[in-house]
């Protein structure tokens, strides 16, 4: 039986022909299974000698088996590792890098000098009520000054804010007369405007709000000067112009020396040395009383810059929708900013 086994094992093919020997010798209904069964028959000497002998094949048998499945198993293991080899050395596959949008990018870095003199971020709704984009802010419904920026109503309460100066009211509200008010409100406006390359119908606008006791015109300066050489650095100089804003006064239109010619003249600030980026002011005490605070004992200012200009001077863009089409030659310039 040994013999016929151990034959038989040496030509198998397969796993599988080696589990239908395991079976065919070993299993249930196997011969040696037989002879294990048969034992009872035996008398008490033979039985310890047929049972020496049975487990004896039984084992030669199983070392055998077992060898096998050991060899198959390992070459089972070979084949899927290879199968599954990856070549480090093979080149990648590129994958497309995003970039963040220019517009974001110069609104975080805006942010960060602000914050960075003690302000902190507000925010409002971009659709607004008439209330506080206009009437809260000195615009009361038949002012002149309304045509200045001509609007998308939705009701004739309801509108697409023009300006974020609305932020100043709501954040005057909810402060209750509390002082120090320092923010800054980034978000986008919205103007009835026909689009070209130096308008568009919804723009990015950055308003910052300061009320405390004994502000001063001074104070306003002081901050836009460091405001615009962090910006577009040290050698930046500004220049103050008397201008008109319902919810300011005094009123200024802030001017940055040109960057592109360091004044002195060039297309981009038609010669003039100048480029305007900002309006300001010291804000009406109208504006303060509406918003809860009496003007007697607090002072504050005001500006509010676009901020797809301040992009557009800083990385020489000449289309402000650029910023819009979603372009990626446009985009992709800005991967190493
Ligand atoms: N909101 C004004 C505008 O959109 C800008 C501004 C803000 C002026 C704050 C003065 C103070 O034109």
């Amino acid at each position: 039986l040994k013999q016929e086994a151990l034959l038989e094992l040496s030509s198998v093919q397969s796993q599988q022909e080696l589990s239908d020997l395991r079976i065919k010798y070993l299993g249930k209904k196997g011969p040696l299974t037989e002879i294990l069964r048969g034992m009872g028959a035996l008398s008490a000497d033979e039985r310890p000698i047929i049972g020496q002998v049975a487990n004896d094949v039984r084992a030669a048998i199983e070392n055998v088996i077992e060898e096998k499945q050991a060899a198959y198993q390992k070459e089972e293991t070979e084949k899927r590792l290879r199968a599954e080899m990856i070549d480090v050395t093979l080149p990648g596959r590129p994958s497309q890098q995003g970039v963040v949008h220019p517009l974001s990018k110069v609104i975080q870095e805006i942010e960060d000098i602000f914050t960075g003199m003690g302000y902190t971020v507000a925010e409002g709704p971009e659709i607004e009520q008439d209330y506080y984009n206009f009437e809260a802010l000195n615009l009361p419904k038949d002012h002149p000054a309304r045509d200045m920026q001509d609007s998308f109503y939705i009701t004739e309460e309801i509108l697409m804010r023009t300006q974020t100066s609305p932020v100043q009211v709501r954040t005057m509200e909810k402060r209750k007369g509390e002082v120090p008010i320092k923010i800054i409100c980034p978000g986008k406006v919205f103007r009835r405007d026909d689009d070209d390359a130096t308008h568009s119908h919804m723009f990015t606008q950055i308003e910052g709000l300061v009320i405390d006791r004994n502000v001063r015109m001074s104070d306003l300066k002081g901050t836009l000067l460091q405001f615009v050489q962090e910006m577009y650095g040290k050698q930046t100089r500004i220049r103050l112009r008397p201008s008109f804003f319902p919810f300011t006064e005094p009123s200024v239109e802030v001017d940055v020396s040109c960057a592109m010619c360091g004044g002195e003249g060039c297309r981009t600030c038609k010669q003039t040395g100048w480029l305007e980026i900002l309006g300001a002011g010291m804000v009406h005490p109208r504006v303060l009383e509406m918003g809860g605070y009496d003007p007697k004992e607090y002072t504050g200012f005001a500006f509010g810059m676009g901020v797809e200009r301040i992009a557009m001077l800083k990385y020489g863009i000449d289309d402000i929708r650029h910023f819009y089409t979603n372009d990626l030659r446009f985009l992709k310039q800005f991967l190493h900013l």
